[in-house]
């Protein structure tokens, strides 16, 4: 157990500071280049899925119905991806509109039409000012699609069970506030599942905006690291009337085939599958169907991705072991820095203590690592405590990311000793 730095004299301190800087400068001079910024999946993941390249090898491009994907139409998605994702998701294939590759598109759609267009109501850029509530540490881009539609954000705190209720609660009084991103399962970074009475909590809530909307992000959905996986109530299931149209649900295949080429999907209400598909039918004639038949050969059912989604547990686990155990054997118990210990999702989040992030970013990148933006898990990219550093360890090799993570402790035990004996 390593002795807390709380605890120490300020000559003690000094020592330690002596010897955690030879360290870096040692770790300094071999030159490493490691990118740990994105959460993306390795090389060995994306093989998982090639054989999906290879399933019209029978000539066969056409669905259950009879309908030649290679064509314009159906710009739902086809009828089996659509069922595909209501059994993953809990819903009716018709509450699906299957789309491209990226869910995040569907969400910057989504939210643009609401604020320019309207999807069933007033837009939002006709109403007035318009903020939506974003739970931090989050998801960059949830923050960075509000920014560019100029959307007001407001920080709400993440609890060990979701956002902060009570917060939620009292901010949904204003009718300004128009919506909020969520990642309710395994979220990024912190890898947090809401319990079911967060859940409950969300789908009951009072805003006094009716044109409120929830942005389900489910993009770890299946994305469990063991068999000790989380479970996520069904929000749907426990939506009562009054909020029917509240939530726009959205995930893709992204980290379950390839990011660059995966399908997403979006569900909700009959009414605001309506409006999408009203502003949907200017947007497109129709989306890539031949990936959407593509991954419905390759899966055919949720099992089936259920399935396959255990072999990337497999190589994601040791990684995430290797960070932890790191981050275990080097920072516990000094009393500088705090961590998640996620049973899924894509990130681990550390929060380091003395508004030293930052620092410990300029100190990784200095020793050749690169990490995510710090701030960036943050709206505006300001974290108000500089103490959240998002670790993405899906990518590097496990011995590139041994040592990047060793990097990352010593930059942690670097940067609180400066600040410590200051
Ligand atoms: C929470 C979350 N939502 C969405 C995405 C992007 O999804 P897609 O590839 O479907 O656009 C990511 C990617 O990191 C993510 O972490």
């Amino acid at each position: 157990m390593n002795q807390s730095y709380l605890k120490m004299s300020s000559e003690e301190l000094k020592q330690q500071f002596d010897a955690v800087l030879a360290e870096y400068n040692e770790i300094k001079s071999q030159g490493l280049n490691i990118d740990m910024s994105r959460g993306k999946p390795g090389s060995d993941q994306l093989d998982i899925s090639n054989d999906m390249l290879n399933v019209f090898v029978d000539g066969n491009f056409k669905t259950e119905a009879g309908f030649d994907v290679r064509n314009y139409g159906l710009l739902q998605g086809i009828p089996e991806c659509q069922k595909l994702f209501a059994e993953l998701l809990g819903v009716k294939p018709e509450n699906i509109i299957v789309g491209g590759n990226s869910s995040l598109s569907l969400m910057y759609d989504y939210v643009a039409q609401c604020m320019f267009i309207g999807a069933g109501f007033t837009p939002w850029s006709k109403q007035g000012k318009v903020k939506f509530l974003c739970p931090c540490p989050g998801y960059d881009r949830h923050f960075a699609i509000c920014e560019s539609l100029g959307i007001e954000m407001i920080n709400i705190r993440m609890t060990s069970e979701g956002p902060d209720i009570a917060q939620i609660k009292e901010a949904v009084k204003d009718s300004a506030v128009k919506g909020m991103f969520v990642v309710p399962k395994y979220s990024n970074p912190q890898g947090i599942t809401f319990s079911d009475s967060v859940v409950k909590e969300l789908a009951e809530l009072t805003p006094a905006a009716d044109d409120f909307r929830i942005i389900w992000d489910n993009a770890y959905i299946v994305h469990d690291l063991s068999d000790e996986s989380d479970r996520l109530l069904n929000i749907f299931s426990v939506l009562p009337e009054r909020n029917k149209n509240m939530i726009i649900e959205v995930t893709s295949t992204s980290k379950i085939s390839f990011p660059g080429a995966g399908v997403s999907c979006l569900a909700s209400s009959e009414e605001n599958i309506k409006e999408i598909l009203k502003r949907l039918t200017v947007q497109s004639i129709s989306y890539d169907k031949l990936n959407m038949l593509r991954h419905v050969k390759y899966f055919k059912n949720a099992d089936g991705i259920k399935e396959h989604m255990k072999k990337h547990a497999k190589i994601l686990k040791p990684k995430f072991d290797a960070v932890l155990d790191t981050l275990n054997a080097d920072l516990s118990g000094l009393e500088i820095a705090e961590w998640n210990e996620p049973n899924g999702g894509y990130f681990i989040s550390l929060d380091v203590t003395g508004g030293s992030a930052s620092r410990v970013g300029v100190l990784c990148k200095e020793a050749g690592v690169t990490l995510t933006n710090v701030g960036a898990t943050f709206p505006y990219g300001k974290d108000p405590s500089d103490s959240n550093i998002r670790i993405a360890p899906t990518f590097p090799n496990p011995e590139v990311l041994k040592q990047a993570v060793k990097v990352l402790t010593v930059s942690v035990r670097l940067a609180c000793l400066e600040n410590l004996i200051k």
